[in-house]
């Protein structure tokens, strides 16, 4: 496991996505309010960005553009076909403005 910086908080408006990749990782960091979450950034479907979707504050869902899967920011599950697949999840941590991450190494 390591824990890595992912970019600042402020780097993210309220409510919106941004794709960052880091240390061999492709993350969507989302953020809702001062929370943050972030999931892999690769559809479990094809190799769309989730960051580019749209975000659902109340659900805690990001919803790929390309076809139209809802997945969980909180369980990296598909909410509705046709991915089948989870995305990642990051522990998340924030540390004097700046996101951090858990995951595993990078393979
Ligand atoms: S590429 Fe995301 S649902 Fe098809």
């Amino acid at each position: 496991m390591s824990t890595f910086k992912v970019c600042a908080l402020d780097e993210i408006e309220p409510d919106s996505a941004k794709r960052v990749d880091v240390d061999g990782h492709r993350l969507a960091v989302v953020r809702l309010g001062d929370d943050v979450f972030v999931i892999g950034d690769r559809c479990s479907h094809a190799d769309f960005s989730l960051a580019e979707g749209e975000i659902d504050a109340s659900d805690k869902t990001i919803e790929c553009w390309k076809h139209g899967s809802s997945f969980s920011l909180e369980s990296g599950e598909p909410e509705c076909l046709p991915a089948t697949k989870p995305v990642p999840t990051y522990e998340v941590s924030i540390d004097n403005g700046d996101i951090f991450v858990t995951a595993e190494e990078a393979s």
